[in-house]
């Protein structure tokens, strides 16, 4: 494989945007472009990774709308769809794409456009990329697929209340030091206590929220990105994995079998371990979600995620810091744009231009971006290009 760098990357403010989903991915590819210092008509191939615009603003064939728009005339154009991990599996695409040698410079635009939909459409819209026939049908949300799983988690491994808030404090407290995060708020656990449930043990404070936003990134070959400006960081490996769509059919629903089997491809590849990582941006939907993820990418042995986050070792000066953006929880999670926007995070903690949340001499970041409840899941590793 050649050596693979990403050589630009942006994101737009996450929130509730005034902006349409054809504005936001347009500033954050045109903002990832100038950041590269790639000339337009270097770009190659444009890869988009959405989850819905079909339904959440009645736009399907997006990427060739945005290609056009951005005035990267008759590229070839693809959009993928993989649920929550949409966004990542673009950018691997992408990525292989340009591993191969078909392409030299490509584009990569992860885009959701969800606060234009009413909160019951949306909430059935992302149920839709659970399993419509065993699952959704029967009355089953991500907010309660996810409560399953913590419930189990608690069961076997006397994971606590507890220790589910210390994922949602560090995480909003990480995204009030990120100018892009839909939070600026920090919480205690107090203000958990008093937070509306939603779906037992999981309550407002559990769950990544609803959000518009998109990020962008230009993959190149490490060669062509020498006679670049932009501070390239280089791929080191990467994996996907998937398992059954549906939680109820898997062996286990403490660990998430697809983010286990993409972290063991992405750690050969790079030929590195879980120990090497300075720092990762994981999938955080539901706080039970990062304790799992810390598990299953071998930070911790499982179990030991909820007191390592209730310890303060994946705070940002902790030994092993996680979501230093804030994550889904704070950061907010459109979802399409997620994926990409943890590589976005990635290149400006490697590149040391993260500011206050700035993790303290990474050499090694990891992005963990699940879809749906675990079917499917993409780990990439990331340093910096020697
Ligand atoms: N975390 C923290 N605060 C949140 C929040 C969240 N997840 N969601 C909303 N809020 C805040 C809002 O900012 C607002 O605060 P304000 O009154 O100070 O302005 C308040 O809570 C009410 O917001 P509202 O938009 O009315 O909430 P809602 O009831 O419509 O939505 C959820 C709350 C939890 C149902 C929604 O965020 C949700 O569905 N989250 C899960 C999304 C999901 O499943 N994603 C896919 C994962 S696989």
């Amino acid at each position: 494989m050649r050596d693979i760098v990403v050589v630009g990357a942006a994101e737009t403010k996450f929130g509730k945007l005034e902006a349409s989903f054809r504005e936001i991915a347009v500033e954050a590819a045109t903002a990832a472009i100038a950041d590269s210092g790639v000339e337009r008509q270097d770009i190659e191939a444009l890869y988009l990774g959405t989850f819905s615009p079909g339904t959440f603003i009645h736009q399907e064939h997006a990427a060739p709308l945005i290609a056009s728009m951005l005035g990267l005339p008759h590229v070839p154009t693809s959009r993928t769809e993989n649920a929550c991990a949409s966004g990542s599996s673009a950018f691997l695409q992408g990525v292989m794409a340009v591993a191969s040698g078909i392409y030299d410079t490509v584009l990569v635009v992860g885009a959701e456009k969800m606060t234009a939909t009413p909160i019951d459409e949306t909430t059935q819209i992302l149920a839709e990329a659970a399993d419509w026939e065993n699952e959704t049908l029967a009355g089953a949300t991500f907010p309660s697929l996810y409560a399953l799983m913590a419930r189990r988690h608690m069961h076997e491994f006397g994971t606590t209340r507890d220790q589910l808030s210390a994922v949602a404090i560090k995480n909003h407290c990480n995204a009030v030091r990120n100018p892009y995060a839909q939070f600026h708020k920090e919480i205690t656990a107090d203000d958990i206590a008093k937070s509306v449930m939603i779906a037992d043990p999981l309550t407002l404070y559990d769950c990544s929220p609803v959000t518009d936003g998109a990020a962008a990134v230009v993959v190149t070959t490490r060669e062509r990105a020498l006679d670049l400006p932009g501070r390239s960081i280089k791929i080191l490996g990467f994996g996907q994995a998937s398992d059954s769509l549906s939680l109820f059919r898997r062996q286990d629903m403490t660990c998430l079998v697809a983010a286990q089997k993409a972290s063991e491809r992405a750690y050969k590849m790079a030929g590195i371990g879980p120990r090497d990582v300075s720092f990762a941006e994981v999938h955080d939907c539901f706080t039970i979600a990062e304790i799992v993820a810390t598990e299953d990418l071998g930070f911790f042995e499982r179990g030991e995620g909820g007191p390592a986050a209730a310890s303060g070792a994946t705070a940002i000066g902790g030994a092993k810091p996680v979501n230093p953006s804030g994550g889904l929880k704070g950061k907010g999670h459109p979802v399409g744009a997620t994926g990409v926007s943890q590589i976005v995070e990635a290149v400006f903690q490697l590149r040391g231009t993260a500011g206050d949340r700035q993790v303290p001499n990474p050499e090694i970041g990891l992005t963990h971006n699940v879809g749906g409840s675990g079917a499917s899941c993409a780990v990439t590793l990331l340093g910096k290009a020697a």
